[in-house]
């Protein structure tokens, strides 16, 4: 189904740069509307924001990447708990404004690029375990068709880093549907743990997670 035409007052509200902290006044009331609904498929933020602190404090990690910074929704929620984020951002527009945003975060680097080739780029740089949360619409996003092969090329080049024991979340794992050239959730799940014996893989919310077997989780 093609998506549904943006109301055209969204879209004004959307170029302005308030935009970003009203969309994050509406995480809490997103929240307790889906506990009302008896937790629904779509998964709030919160609970995503939620799992990304709980598995960085779980595996004692200080470092948080991410793929698809879009509003910085999730750099706004974690920035505290973190030493340093990365966030990769294809859209310029999106990776200016939070270029913006964030100017006065030291510790905030926002990535323009596509993450396909920005992923491996940044593994050279990085020499700490960190948290890994791809959220970067892999199989299609803004209604567009994604690149089938690029979920399982940036999971390879962190899997197979130097730096052993990264952790990784990956929203959006109803997406990995075996349509439009994507696997199927259980074929991916079985690629990483025949290539990575060493990993645990499942999913909960929504979020495929990749951890060390000797897990804290
Ligand atoms: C779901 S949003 C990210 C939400 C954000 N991670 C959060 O938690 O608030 C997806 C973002 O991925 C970006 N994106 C799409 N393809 C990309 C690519 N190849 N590389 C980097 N970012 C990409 C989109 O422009 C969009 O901003």
């Amino acid at each position: 189904m093609p998506p549904r035409p943006a109301h055209p007052l969204r879209s004004l509200l959307k170029q302005m740069p308030i935009y970003a902290g009203f969309k994050q006044l509406g995480h809490y009331p997103d929240f307790w509307w889906w506990k009302l609904r008896g937790e629904p498929r779509r998964i709030p933020h919160v609970i995503k924001q939620r799992a990304v602190i709980e598995y960085a404090q779980a595996f004692g990690l200080s470092t948080l990447v991410e793929t698809g910074t879009y509003y910085g929704e999730m750099i706004a929620a974690s920035a505290k708990r973190f030493r340093r984020i990365y966030s990769i951002e294809l859209d310029p527009r999106f990776a200016h404004r939070a270029q913006e945003r964030f100017r006065t975060y030291s510790h905030v680097e926002i990535i323009h690029g596509d993450s396909q080739t920005a992923v491996p780029a940044l593994l050279q740089r990085l020499n700490e375990r960190c948290l890994w949360w791809l959220d970067a619409g892999y199989y299609g996003w803004g209604g567009g068709f994604g690149n089938p092969k690029r979920l399982g090329a940036e999971l390879d080049a962190i899997l197979a880093d130097r730096i052993r024991d990264h952790v990784i979340l990956m929203d959006d794992a109803d997406g990995v549907n075996g349509q439009a050239g994507a696997p199927t959730l259980e074929e991916l799940i079985a690629s990483i743990e025949s290539a990575y014996p060493n990993r645990r893989v499942e999913v909960a919310h929504n979020i495929l997670r990749i951890t060390p077997s000797r897990s804290a989780i």
